[in-house]
């Protein structure tokens, strides 16, 4: 009946709005051309002649949604944190992407990010690359191959880094796009570009024209980075003297959400009410990144404010400003910082709860990328199976403790099984 059909039993935990927890103690998940057909108490008798992948006693959760990370930085994580953001990319962050011309360096650095992300719980990724168009490709093979489903961008900069970095010019930066997207069209299944000007301080206004013409043209998504640090966004307003915001420079280009335009900016730590009310309008996705915005001595992003007005959210890991892909790492981090938050910021609005930071890491940031996240049926089947036994040799621990423990716990180790669109990565 079914061209590609199985079941999968086991613990089950997902979620839908950031306030309801859906959990089926030993039920059975049907996935069916690779998405899902729902989980089931019992196993209904249309299903009963299905394979099925016994993983009783595991906690299985969607996978998980890295909604901003920067792969060639994965070889310096864990250094130069006493630095603040501009200093950091000057000092760590350009330098070592300089590399990434050398097609070798980046094979090596690449090969070990993308086995990494694939043995950890996340899923899905919208990562940044360099201005290097064959080491882009290069990274793009590899996480096609690895049967992860990504959005990758190779970063546009044409202002303020090395020359070995850099493109040269407006016009440079333009053609490199334009080939790298004629190099990958029709090359992938899981696999599509992004458009990535890296932030405003890298892209000249001519640049930005340009790609806003690109976006237009082409409509793909955007990615950039926003509002992280005060330095940074007072640059901003020197650079660009006619906004009226941050997120305004790039509006003025095109590249600001939109119903043709599904854009993701990391961080929106220091937006305040006008920008907050654009992104709202836009549909404009906020990538939170706690562990870089703490790293960076950026701030505490107003989670709960973008939870309340309803601008679309999930989580990032931003290596190398964070220190770890795994997406787990960010819930728990959010919760942190959200406390820190409401104590020392805003006691007026309360600190997340663990329901909803598993929401923004699961289906907050998965729907970027459609109906991905859930369990519900008719959302794209991507499955973390996690042996989460050896945390609880005591009896009687509810899913949802054992979630909120995995939240806080759980290592790569833990993920014995995984699926993507209904494939099984290991
Ligand atoms: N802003 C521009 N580039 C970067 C980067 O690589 N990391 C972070 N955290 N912020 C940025
Ligand atoms: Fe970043």
């Amino acid at each position: 009946m079914q061209e590609h059909a199985f079941v999968i039993r086991g613990d089950f935990c997902w979620s839908r709005t950031p306030q309801e927890l859906h959990q089926v103690r030993n039920g059975w998940l049907v996935c069916e051309n690779g998405c899902s057909a729902g989980v089931f108490p019992e196993l209904p008798e249309r299903y009963r002649n299905l394979p099925v992948l016994d993983y009783r006693g595991h906690l299985i959760v969607p996978g998980l949604t890295d909604l901003h990370v920067h792969a060639p930085q994965y070889t310096f994580r864990g250094l130069g944190m006493d630095l603040e953001l501009l200093d950091w990319l000057n000092t760590y962050t350009f330098p070592e992407e300089s590399h990434y011309g050398d097609l070798a360096y980046a094979e090596t650095a690449y090969r070990r990010f993308v086995e990494d992300m694939r043995h950890g719980p996340n899923t899905r990724a919208c990562v940044f690359a360099t201005t290097h168009v064959d080491a882009t490709v290069l990274l793009m093979d590899l996480l096609e191959k690895s049967g992860l489903v990504t959005m990758v961008g190779k970063v546009n900069m044409d202002r303020n880094c090395p020359d070995t970095l850099g493109e040269g010019s407006a016009e440079a930066s333009d053609r490199h796009t334009r080939d790298w997207l004629r190099r990958i069209q029709g090359r992938y299944e899981r696999t599509t570009p992004i458009l990535t000007p890296r932030f405003i301080p890298s892209c000249t206004d001519d640049l930005m024209e340009r790609l806003g013409r690109i976006q237009k043209e082409t409509g793909l998504p955007v990615q950039s980075h926003l509002s992280e640090n005060p330095g940074e966004i007072a640059w901003v307003q020197e650079l660009c003297p006619f906004s009226k915001f941050y997120g305004d420079a790039y509006d003025a280009f095109g590249l600001f959400g939109g119903e043709n335009c599904p854009t993701i900016m990391a961080h929106c730590v220091w937006s305040g009410d006008e920008e907050i009310a654009r992104m709202k309008e836009r549909g404009v996705y906020v990538a939170h990144c706690p562990d870089s915005n703490t790293n960076l001595s950026s701030g505490i992003a107003p989670v709960r404010r973008f939870l309340e007005e309803g601008v679309p959210m999930g989580l990032g890991s931003d290596v190398a400003a964070g220190t770890h892909v795994s997406i787990f790492r960010s819930m728990s981090e959010a919760l942190q910082v959200s406390k820190l938050r409401w104590r020392l910021v805003d006691p007026s609005r309360k600190a997340l709860t663990a329901h909803e930071v598993f929401y923004l890491g699961s289906v907050g940031g998965g729907s970027f990328f459609g109906k991905v996240g859930s369990f519900d049926p008719g959302y794209e089947l991507d499955a973390v199976v996690l042996d989460d036994r050896r945390y609880t040799p005591q009896s009687g621990m509810t899913l949802e403790q054992r979630l909120e423990r995995m939240i806080y716990l759980s290592e790569d180790r833990d993920v014995v099984h995984k699926l993507v669109k209904g494939r099984a990565l290991f």
